[in-house]
């Protein structure tokens, strides 16, 4: 069934040249795949496609324009795509004028190569470059290959107001910052994404206010290394930015993603610990256990630093939960690599972690200049072991709840039962509950009964 969004009742913009567009009566179908930053571009990406009459549709049988957001993290997220494309292939044969389009990291990493090499492609589009997808759909209706992937130095997309795409309305992003100057080694993002560059505060704080009066309790800010947020020559800094968003109302609840070890400062973890409001939860990506590897990652900080880091979380914040990213497998990577990871694992006891096995990108400093030595099976065997040590602490952590009492967000109503409700507590674990007469956006207190190594369960008190 296909969704008819009033765009002027949910952004508040006055859609433009609807009437003269021969898109007029068009439809579009947008699927996402990779990080919360490419979940918050598409909403960009529906808002500038709307103003030009697009329609949003959930079923991609009946759209006349295909997008598909795209993600170069790893080589296994980019077969992915490529495997979704194929099953695109019949449909665009039944149906003349269907325009396919491949945005964002995928789109900026193979450019040209995107059209010659897979038909079906009409529209290449790089993630500064969405202002231009009207023309660029046009030039592609006419039957000409559509691309633009230049990167900018400025792009924010700061004052467009996102056609939010969630579905239970209490949870949102915001992009602060786009881009990442850090250049780790092994990572495409910064080829892909470009420079680094802040949001003005303004039209971040205004997108908020948006989302508040329609109802939005959470707001994610995000970017590649938030630490680095810096309007104007530090005339509002990552920690400042935080405090106005949380200062907005008592009643919003602030996260952000994702912070560099290197860049996180004690100013930002008191600023967390003064607002009840902004949550208790960091993810603070290490990606290995050794002061070696690290280095040859480029990371830029020692496993001492990093357990600085921590250190500092846990004494100006004690209720924090602590996230992480590990890849396992890089360049050079010994068995005494491997087992400080294990270690530091360990010592920190993280709440939860994203673990990857090292995927060589084309053109990166690593694929340049190191070999990717390590064998398949051990960098399987050496993921094995650390996913098995996380659940274990996982779970560790999560025992240690039991017999509290969290503030929970409602986000939905559980899978098991219709009876029970979930949500997440500051901490981001997911709570199941009683349901009572609480519903989708309200926060209630739950008092924590049982656990697996991934949910919390409990009952609500008070
Ligand atoms: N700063 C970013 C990191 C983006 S990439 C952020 O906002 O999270 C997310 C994670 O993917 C990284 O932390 C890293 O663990 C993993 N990753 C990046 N490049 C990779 C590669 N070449 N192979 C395997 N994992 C990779
Ligand atoms: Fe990638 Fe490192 Fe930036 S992991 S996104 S280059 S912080």
């Amino acid at each position: 069934m296909a969704i008819e969004l009033d765009i002027k009742k949910l952004t508040g913009l006055q859609p433009i040249i609807v009437k003269a567009n021969p898109a007029a009566h068009s439809k579009m179908y947008i699927e996402t795949y990779g990080c919360q930053m490419n979940v918050a571009d598409s909403e960009v990406v529906v808002s500038i496609l709307a103003q030009e009459g697009f329609s949003l549709t959930e079923n991609y049988k009946e759209a006349d324009l295909i997008l598909i957001n795209t993600c170069s993290i790893r080589d296994n997220a980019e077969q992915r795509i490529f495997n979704r494309l194929n099953e695109f292939k019949s449909l665009k044969k039944q149906r003349k004028g269907l325009l396919v389009g491949i945005i964002g990291c995928m789109a900026e990493r193979l450019k040209e190569d995107l059209l010659e090499k897979v038909k079906l492609v009409d529209l290449v589009v790089g993630p500064d470059a969405y202002r231009d997808l009207p023309k660029l759909v046009r030039e592609a209706e006419g039957g000409q290959r559509a691309i633009n992937v230049l990167l900018s130095r400025e792009e924010t997309y700061a004052e467009i107001s996102p056609v939010r795409l969630d579905k239970n309305g209490v949870s949102s992003f915001v992009s602060i910052m786009r881009g990442c100057d850090n250049m780790c080694a092994f990572c495409v993002v910064p080829y892909t994404r470009g420079r680094e560059r802040s949001r003005n505060p303004e039209t971040i704080l205004n997108e908020i206010r948006e989302l508040l009066e329609k109802g939005y309790k959470e707001v994610t800010l995000l970017g590649q290394n938030v630490d680095k947020y810096n309007w104007n020559n530090s005339e509002v800094s990552f920690a400042r930015l935080l405090e106005m968003t949380a200062l907005l109302t008592p009643d919003l609840r602030v996260r952000f993603s994702t912070s560099y070890p290197q860049d996180m400062t004690d100013e930002v973890l008191y600023t967390i610990a003064k607002y009840p409001n902004i949550c208790n939860y960091i993810h603070l990506p290490v990606q290995s256990g050794s002061t070696e590897i690290l280095e040859k990652m480029r990371r830029g900080y020692t496993r001492e630093w990093y357990m600085d880091r921590i250190s500092a979380i846990k004494r100006i914040i004690p209720d924090c939960a602590i996230s992480s990213d590990f890849i396992t497998g890089f360049c050079n990577e010994t068995e005494e690599d491997h087992q400080q990871t294990l270690s530091l694992m360990e010592w920190v006891g993280f709440e939860y972690a994203y673990m990857f096995k090292y995927s060589e990108r084309p053109n990166t400093f690593a694929a340049r200049k190191m070999p990717d030595d390590v064998p398949e099976e051990v960098k399987s065997r050496r993921l094995d072991e650390i996913m098995e040590l996380q659940h274990k602490l996982s779970h560790q952590s999560n025992l240690r709840d039991i017999g509290k009492t969290f503030e929970v967000l409602v986000e939905g109503i559980s899978k098991k039962s219709d009876e029970r409700l979930f949500g997440r507590n500051q901490q981001s674990k997911v709570v199941v509950f009683n349901k009572k007469d609480k519903k989708i956006g309200d926060y209630v207190m739950v008092k924590i009964t049982t656990c697996t190594s991934a949910t919390l369960h409990g009952e609500i008190v008070g």
